[in-house]
């Protein structure tokens, strides 16, 4: 396949360098507008934008502004939106039945935006974290994270959503066999559309702490997720637990957090072929962005160019909080 290089200076790897439209022509990646998923935080009210400490320049909005946002995205021809609630830490309980209240703050946001701007995709978190009184992403008793019991929990989640027109659901619990439940019990309510995003390979990682403050999850959380989050050190790992949830019905993949696995990205594409994304975490954003508030990086370039890195790495798509700024960019030709 590699044809031979001729030596220096039959080849010189500067002519295609040279200028713009030869570098232009001779880019093996690049990043669209609809590459991009955005992730926004909700919370309760009217008229609220509500600035996140830890995450200069990303809001927590209620339902009347994150419809406005949804347009506003739509318009710059992003193709999805994905939800994560605030939740009232008076509706956090050890059985989460929030989770799955058909009018819980996620699912009234669904049917807002579907209402308003149907044409961009909705995906929602599947985990009960924003609803546990303990902070995690299932159920927990005498300190141990339940499986089979949290997967009951997050069918109903996940049903909850499907009938407020989710478009994607996306379960970030780590649970096993969530899949599989979930795909069967929305093929068994006609469900037949809605896809499924799983976080396959999601990395139990610091670099969630600006998001746990966002959702209002760091106070609540006792211990760590490592029980059921995938160990940083491990890669094949992450193969095995792709496979298995394309097998339970899972139509499209993701790798998380995104930046410091890139080679598990790789992996993923070269081994399956699938659908495959990658979630640039709050802790990668706060860290370009808070670089580039205090003037040690150009915020922009290293935006573009880490949002390009995830297209190299065999990525289809990536959800990250910089998708309207990288739109706006996009758009302008940049
Ligand atoms: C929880 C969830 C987390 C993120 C998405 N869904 C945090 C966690 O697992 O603790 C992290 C996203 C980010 O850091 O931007 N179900």
């Amino acid at each position: 396949m590699r044809p031979t290089q001729a030596a220096f200076p039959t080849t010189r790897f500067r002519r295609t360098r040279a200028s713009t439209a030869l570098r232009d022509l001779t880019q093996e990646n690049r990043l669209s507008v609809k590459d991009l998923i955005w992730p926004v935080f909700i919370r309760d009210g009217m008229n609220v934008d509500e600035p996140i400490g830890s995450m200069p320049g990303v809001s927590r909005l209620s339902v009347d502004r994150v419809v406005a946002a949804a347009e506003r995205a739509a318009g710059l021809g992003i193709p999805a939106i994905c939800l994560f609630p605030y939740t009232d830490p008076a509706l956090k309980t050890e059985t989460c039945e929030e989770a799955w209240n058909p009018d819980n703050l996620a699912n009234r946001a669904i049917r807002a935006i579907k209402a308003e701007v149907p044409e961009i995709a909705v995906m929602t978190d599947v985990a009960l974290d924003p609803y546990n009184a303990n902070g995690h992403d299932g159920l927990v008793r005498d300190g141990v994270i339940l499986n089979d019991e949290s997967v009951e929990a997050l069918v109903k989640m996940a049903l909850a959503q499907a009938e407020s027109g989710a478009d994607i659901l996306g379960p970030s619990d780590m649970m096993d066999g969530r899949i599989g439940a979930i795909r069967q019990a929305l093929e068994a309510a006609d469900h037949r559309n809605v896809t499924i995003l799983s976080y396959a390979a999601k990395y139990a990682s610091a670099f969630y702490g600006p998001f746990r403050d966002a959702v209002g999850a760091s106070g609540a959380l006792k211990g760590d997720k490592k029980t059921y989050q995938m160990n940083p050190g491990n890669s094949d790992e992450a193969l095995r637990l792709i496979e298995r949830d394309l097998r339970e019905g899972a139509d499209m993949v993701m790798v998380k957090p995104g930046m410091p696995y890139l080679d598990i990205c790789r992996r993923v594409k070269d081994t399956f072929g699938v659908p495959t994304y990658a979630y640039q975490v709050s802790g990668e954003y706060s860290m370009l962005r808070g670089a580039a508030l205090n003037g040690w990086v150009d915020g922009e370039k290293v935006m573009m160019e880490s949002l390009l890195a995830f297209k190299r790495a065999g990525c289809d798509g990536i959800l990250t909080y910089f998708a309207p700024e990288a739109a706006l960019l996009l758009a302008s030709g940049a």
